[in-house]
């Protein structure tokens, strides 16, 4: 089995960002250790808070924040860093090369009955013209991110990561207490007979959706001639982990529920590096009219519509959104 280092500096990565990758991984096995306690870590539940989002804070959300902020700030090769668990960007060293972007614990209503959840980090390149503490160091859109990968705190604890050389799977051995590399070429398969949506939202999605998924539900009598098969883990890094294993197409579109919430997945923190990872592994991933990754963003906290996975049905959905 090969370890996560070796591994990264055979793809040319620079020492830097291996060491920063590797603190990202620390935090992540701290946080694997608290989420595999569950309730002996007395870190279930909720806070009193809300998060900028509006979203009620899990013990656990706050917790693996701190833990990824102050680890990641103490590499001092990060200029600064974004969480979706904080309202503005906290700034690092101001000569450091990288950004680190991160959803601290996704999926965290799974908490709650000790069902799958994750961490997800994007780093991108620092800009030398912005000050450290200006969120406009983090307005660049997807294509520029230098690395992106997940944490899965499942039966096993897995890291998918790509530096831009296709995407890896990995395994935390807890007994050598590292990642060791179980899958070198992650291929998403390009066809699939497997959706991903939350049903719940039919009625208010847009039309291109409602006659996409209208077709997919047909089954084999139907205008698709095969029959689908849902799965819904209600944690984006759940989901897109079982895309990336096995193909899949994995949707949360625009809908109309909350009309000052038209989206509810965030570009810096879960679309991007998603995207990242899918696309490099032969998947595609778009809002329905634009490649995610070109999305120049405006806000750092900002969400967009979602569709990733398997090639050719990524296509099929993307083509009801034309007509
Ligand atoms: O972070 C947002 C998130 O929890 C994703 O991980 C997940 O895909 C989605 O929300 C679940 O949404 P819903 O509650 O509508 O099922
Ligand atoms: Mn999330």
């Amino acid at each position: 089995m090969r370890r996560l280092a070796p591994v990264l500096r055979q793809d040319g990565v620079d020492t830097d960002l291996i060491s920063l990758i590797k603190t990202i991984l620390a935090a992540c096995k701290e946080i694997s250790f608290r989420v595999g306690q569950g309730e002996l870590a007395g870190v279930l539940g909720s806070t009193l808070d809300e998060n900028i989002q509006g979203e009620t804070q899990k013990k656990l959300d706050v917790l693996a924040n701190e833990l990824l902020k102050d680890m990641i700030l103490e590499t001092g090769v990060v200029k600064a860093i974004s969480s979706e668990e904080e309202d503005y960007t906290v700034a690092g060293n101001p000569e450091g090369r990288y950004l680190v972007t991160f959803d601290p614990l996704d999926g965290s209503s799974n908490t709650d009955i000790n069902s799958l959840i994750g961490t997800i980090f994007s780093i991108l390149p620092a800009r030398a013209d912005v000050d450290a503490a200006d969120a406009a160091q983090f307005l660049q859109p997807g294509t520029a991110q230098i690395a992106a990968g997940y944490v899965l705190y499942g039966p096993s604890t897995m890291l998918a990561l790509t530096t831009g050389k296709g995407t890896k799977l990995y395994t935390l051995d807890k007994t050598y207490g590292g990642f060791l590399l179980t899958q070198e070429e992650v291929a998403v398969p390009g066809v699939t007979a497997e959706f991903a949506i939350n049903m719940s939202n039919q009625r208010h999605w847009q039309p291109g959706m409602q006659a996409y998924v209208a077709d997919l539900l047909e089954g084999k009598p139907g205008p698709r001639g095969k029959n689908f098969n849902m799965r819904w883990i209600a944690a984006m890094v759940g989901d897109v982990h079982r895309v990336l294993c096995r193909g899949g197409i994995f949707m949360y579109p625009s809908d109309t529920k909350d009309p000052n919430k038209p989206n509810k997945l965030r570009l810096m923190y879960e679309a991007n590096p998603m995207s990242f990872l899918v696309e490099q592994a032969g998947g595609l991933s778009s809002t329905g009219y634009q490649r995610i990754m070109e999305i120049e963003p405006t806000d750092i906290h900002q969400r967009v519509a979602v569709i990733l996975g398997s090639k050719h049905e990524v296509e099929t959905c993307l083509k009801y959104h034309q007509s």
